[in-house]
């Protein structure tokens, strides 16, 4: 049985102060008892989040990470910074970095390594554009970034994948249950020809974009749909309600 794991992306939001002070506000109203949850704040946050949460069961991811142990790296952050901050989990080849930031799956593969080897749990990114959906496009796409993201890996078993369809990330315009438990259901079966069933049942695939206290419930309850990847709806508190679904 997959437990369900909510992820918090809060993005480039809150300095630490403001972070704590939101944090402090929601955290004894999240109940992680038949859930787990993760939070991602910003670099400059994750050290003072890190001693807030540390009694409770809520995890510390990070938004990013550089795939080199360390040097002449100006503005990255590696894995052992992470480690050594408590971060269990971290996000890997968001939409926004990808576009943004110029990410390729190349680069992404090498994070997503990286993390493996630094028993950090990587929550790997995947999704097409809209272009793509309407071209009918989206599960070669999404098929292609799995596969080039996950090139010579051979145990995923702590990998947690999010499925992330670009445009209904920051949108409002969630995709319906059924088109997101199919897809979560396309990359469940796309992991199970390339590793095994075994690997494929207990793999979490999240959902992510425009996850909201409206429609959690209603994502979360597919079969395929592990969990979600909040964004806009987890720097307010609504993820309370998203997290108590
Ligand atoms: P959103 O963002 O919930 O604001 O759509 C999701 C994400 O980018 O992970």
């Amino acid at each position: 049985m997959r437990k369900k794991i909510i992820i918090g992306n809060w993005k480039m939001n809150y300095s630490v102060n403001v972070a704590e002070n939101f944090l402090n506000d929601i955290k004894d109203s999240i109940n992680t008892n038949e859930v787990d949850v993760v939070i991602c704040p910003n670099f400059t946050c994750l050290d003072r989040i890190s001693n807030l949460i540390d009694n409770t069961n809520i995890s510390l991811g990070a938004q990013n990470v550089y795939f080199e142990n360390s040097g002449a790296f100006t503005g990255e952050i590696s894995a052992d910074m992470l480690n050594g901050l408590d971060v269990n989990y971290c996000i890997v080849g968001h939409s926004e970095r990808r576009n943004i930031f110029n990410e390729t799956d190349d680069i992404v593969n090498k994070k997503v390594i990286k993390l493996l080897k630094s028993n950090i749990t990587p929550i790997l990114c995947v999704g097409e554009n809209l272009n793509d959906r309407n071209n009918s496009d989206h599960f070669s796409v999404v098929y292609n970034q799995l596969k080039n993201s996950l090139k010579d890996i051979t145990d995923i078993s702590n990998v947690v994948i999010a499925y992330e369809p670009i445009w209904a990330i920051g949108t409002g315009v969630s995709a319906s249950e059924i088109d997101a438990n199919d897809m979560c259901k396309y990359i469940r079966e796309s992991i199970s020809k390339m590793y095994d069933t075994n690997i494929a049942n207990n793999i979490r695939i999240v959902y992510g974009g425009s996850v909201k206290a409206s429609n959690a419930k209603l994502l979360l309850n597919m079969d395929n749909i592990d969990g979600a990847l909040v964004g806009g709806a987890c720097i307010t508190n609504e993820f309370v309600a998203i997290v108590n679904y």
